[in-house]
Order: C-alpha cells, then structure tokens, then sequence
C-alpha cells in the first residue's frame, strides 16, 4: 500500500479515521498495522473483513477457529489479505433475559464495524439462532459485498439406542420427565448425549432455517447451508467462502445487488418448503416437523435438492454471490438422485405447508402458528381460557395441582411480547404437570411472545399488538371463550366490542420503561412482532437525508 495512493475507497486506505488530513490518517493507519509484521505487497491486497464469532459462551460456534482458519486460506489463495475482527457473539440458553433482547444489538455491532473499518468484502461466520438474522441486517444497511458463512449443525447423540438431537428432543425428555415418564437418572443420562458436538441445534429450528434462507437469498456460497459443523465439507465451504469474498470484492458486488425482490421471494418459499406456508407445500422431513436431522438433509444434497424440486416456483434469474443466477447454480449441481428426505411436491409432507397468519379481533395486527407442528385436532378448536397473567405467574401455578384447567381449555400468556419480556421463546408453555401426568400430549396455547423453532404443539405466538401496549390479549380473562380456526385463519375472542371496551377503560396499560442504558433504548424504540421487533430507527432513512458522519 503506497501512502502516496490517494484513492479512498478500496483496501486499506478505506474509511480513514478523520484528523483533518487524509495524508496523515493513512500514514498513521499504515504504521500501526506494519506494527502487526504486514508488508506493503499485503497491504496492497483487497481487504477481506471475517466477522469473529467464536465465544466459549456459544459453544454453537465452537468451529470458529477451523472456520477462521479455513476462510483465510481461501482469501490468501485468491490474492486477498484477511483481518479477522470480533462482534458479538449470542447463543440462545446464554444470555438474559433472552437473545432477541440483544439480536438488535448484534446488528447494531456489524453494521457500525462494516461501515468502520477498511474492508472491500465481509466473510460474517454466523450460525445460532439470532445470529445470522443480526449479521445479515447490519450488512444490508452497510451494504459491502457480503458472503453468510454458516457454522453449521451439531451431531446428533444416541440415548439408550434411539437417535436424539437438540432440541426438539431435548424438550421431549423434558415433557417426559415433568409427565414423570422418566426419572432423574435417566433425564440426566440423555443430557449429555442431546448435544453431540460444537454447531447448530441439528433440527428445523431457526438456526437451521436461517442457514436455508440465507443459501436460499443467494448470500452463501453453493452448498453454504447443510454441511455439519465437525465436517470436511463444512472447512471447504469455508475455504470457499474466502475465496467467493475476493471475488466479489474486485467486482464490486455488493449486498443490495443480491437481496433484491426476487431473492427474497425465493427465501420465502424455501422458508415455507422447509416447514415455514399456505401455497407452498412442506416437503423437508426435518424435525420438529417430521423425523429427520440436518445432517441426513446434508447427505440428500441439502438445498440443491430442495431447490431443484421447487424450480418451478422460483425466480431462477435471481443473482448470487457467485455471480451466477441461481438457476445456472441449480443446473450446475447435476440431476439430483434418490433420497428421502426432500419429498417431492406431488407427494409432500404437508399439502398446506408449514406457517399460517391469524387475524381477528384478539390479535388485530396478525398473530401465526406454525400448524406443521400443530396437533391436527386442535386446529379447529373452541375453549375456555386459562390466563397467565405473566412468566412468573405461570411459573408460580402451572403445576398446582389447584390449577382450573383441563386439555379442552386454551392457556393464555400475556407480557411476553417485545415491550413486555424482549419476546423471549416462552410461547411453547409447558403441559400443566396434572394433565401431562394424565397424558395430554398437545393443549392450544397463546401469546405475544416467541417459541423456538424447534418446539411443536399448537401455539399460537406473535399476537398483535401486544398485551404490555394494551393489545386485547391484555383483557382475555379466566373463563373467557376463544376460537381457534386455522383453516378460516381465525383468532377471535368471544366476546363484544362493548365489553372489550369496558374492560380496556377500567384497566389503562402501563408500558414498561426501564432507567438507563440499552434496556431503556430497547423499550422505547422496539418495533412490533408484526415490523420483525426492529428498532424503529433502523429502517431505512428518507432518501434526502444525509448522514451526519461520512
Ligand atoms: Fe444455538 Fe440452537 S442453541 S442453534
């Protein structure tokens, strides 16, 4: 890198830091890093950013060294210079009061750091839950030429001869145990097996499908999504990475020109594909939906074969990071063979597919259900509400044996949505201990909060407004009838609007405020469930404005 190279919108002399003289920035900037032993032939090459996400708390990530190392052979290879830089690091059971309180800020992190730092491209090594969705919003905004590097499933473990993989059997055996089907010895023995290795939850759960979408929008590289953590294949396709980041970097193609209408209505089928909607059939037989593991998905092909059985639904000019669209990236992975876990769509798990949207007046703004996971009786289904007022309400009584419920009613969970708890993924409400210890396997269940995507049942979440803004699920009272039609996509709560009405004036919402620091910047500006809980000063600006820093 030449001091002398005034142009500053590649390499290193990107984004200097402003003294008031150009000339002295890159000459400052250059010292310090020649201090780290690079050479002027290093520092000449494209800069290829890798977002570090390795924490010991996210033992999803625990690859991150592998990974790190195999991205910067790749960037080498192609004649780029790697710097490797840290963000932060959510992983789902590590954090409190839960990882969507914090995905913002995760955001907030990589947008701040792309925009920073010197980089011509971002490799972003991503793979818990709320991790990729951070990265990829806080690239969109900085707008670099972008590679999603998934981390990749954990293994699945053996339990006493069957196969078990978190988490979906992980909250199994738990509803095993609370039913007192199983005793402590055994819940503790399969503790240590749910988990087989470092990597994502190994079912459908949103890290998984997450890793679809983010292949699906063209945002990784051919076969980004399904390889395992612990693999071969997983080291090459970050190799590959590193090597695709170098690329686009000299081509200069950025983020927006990727997520663009097409893309993101090609990431929507797949979503609904993979166990996520109405038009779309459900054809992956991964849990919770059905019975199989990411890394059986890996070894049918992984989104190859799922995307060559929903060609005809896709737009196949839709560009990649490869520079090529992702029909020529589907013919270029070959004619497919026989497997059985991508279902064909003559012949699909669901007909219906996975996620519906209710509307009615107990969620006026929408509420959803992933019905793939549904019990099918209880899709059609009138009952008497059981409320919760809050989380420590239903921790306090749900398993009293005192407790007015039977497996006809419905539970209600109110404050749970973004003002009222950072949506934590309580939606999934235990089987109150008496009538799991009776047998119920499935009770319909409501609330404004989240649940993970690998929890099933019939659940009803997202419900907006929520209670905390004084949404009417705030007024839903023990005895109160709710229905329950999917089929007519019906969430009603049977009473009048007069007496809606009433109880809202005798009741006036408090919405919660907190005194200082990022809680209190969370719980002025959070969006609603139905804006994706987003900051509402995170969406995109008025064109005419202009940045304050440049
Ligand atoms: Fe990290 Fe499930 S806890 S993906």
């Amino acid at each position: 890198m030449s001091i002398k190279k005034d142009s500053q919108t590649e390499g290193l002399s990107k984004g200097l830091t402003q003294y008031g003289d150009t000339g002295f920035s890159l000459f400052l900037r250059k010292a310090f890093i020649k201090g780290a032993g690079y050479s002027d032939s290093a520092l000449d090459r494209p800069v290829i950013g890798i977002a570090d996400t390795g924490s010991a708390y996210n033992p999803c990530h625990g690859n991150a060294p592998q990974l790190i190392q195999a991205v910067e052979r790749g960037v080498m290879l192609a004649g780029g210079l790697p710097m490797v830089f840290p963000t932060m690091s959510i992983h789902e059971s590590f954090t409190k009061p839960n990882s969507m309180f914090l995905r913002n800020l995760m955001s907030m992190d990589t947008e701040e750091l792309l925009r920073a730092q010197p980089m011509d491209a971002v490799v972003l090594i991503g793979g818990c839950d709320k991790t990729v969705p951070a990265q990829l919003m806080g690239a969109a905004s900085a707008g670099l030429p972008t590679v999603q590097l998934i981390t990749g499933s954990m293994l699945t473990g053996s339990h006493r001869g069957e196969r078990v993989g978190a988490c979906t059997d992980c909250r199994r055996y738990w509803g095993k145990f609370r039913a007192e089907e199983i005793d402590q010895a055994e819940v503790q023995e399969v503790n240590t097996q749910l988990v087989a290795s470092v990597g994502t939850c190994s079912v459908m759960g949103t890290a998984s499908t997450m890793a679809c979408i983010a292949e699906a929008l063209g945002l990784t590289v051919p076969g980004g999504a399904s390889p395992p953590a612990v693999t071969a294949d997983r080291i090459r396709v970050a190799e590959e990475s590193g090597r695709i980041a170098v690329e686009i970097a000299k081509k200069g193609l950025s983020i927006d020109k990727i997520l663009t209408e097409k893309s993101f209505e090609n990431a929507m089928r797949v979503l609904l594909a993979i166990g996520g909607s109405t038009h779309t059939p459900v054809l992956l037989d991964l849990k919770p939906s059905s019975q199989f593991y990411m890394e059986d998905f890996h070894h049918a092909a992984g989104m190859a074969t799922l995307l060559r059985e929903l060609k005809p639904l896709l737009h196949l000019d839709a560009l990649t990071i490869t520079g090529h669209t992702l029909g020529e990236w589907i013919e270029a992975s070959g004619p497919g063979f026989q497997q059985n876990v991508v279902k064909s769509r003559a012949n699909p798990i669901y007909k219906e597919g996975g996620i519906a949207v209710l509307r009615g007046n107990l969620a006026p703004g929408g509420a959803i259900i992933k019905q793939s996971a549904a019990s099918a009786s209880l899709m059609e289904h009138e009952g008497r509400a059981v409320v919760f007022e809050n989380l420590q309400d239903m921790a306090l009584r749900i398993d009293s044996e005192d407790l007015d419920v039977t497996a006809n009613d419905i539970l209600i969970l109110k404050h749970i949505g973004p003002k009222g708890a950072a949506m934590p993924e309580a939606g999934y409400m235990p089987i109150p201990k008496k009538l799991a210890k009776a047998g119920c396997k499935d009770i319909v269940r409501i609330s404004d909060g989240r649940m993970s995507g690998t929890a099933f049942g019939t659940i009803v979440l997202h419900v907006t407004p929520e209670s905390a803004l004084g949404g009417p699920l705030a007024y839903v009272q023990n005895g109160d009838r709710i229905r329950l039609s999917v089929a007519n996509r019906e969430l009603s709560l049977l009473i009048s609007d007069q007496e809606l009405a009433r109880r809202q004036a005798a009741q006036p919402v408090k919405v919660p405020t907190a005194e200082r620091g990022y809680q209190k910047l969370f719980l002025e500006r959070v969006l609603q469930a139905d804006k994706g809980a987003d900051f509402d000063f995170l969406m995109p600006p008025p064109k005419n404005i202009i940045p304050k820093f440049e």
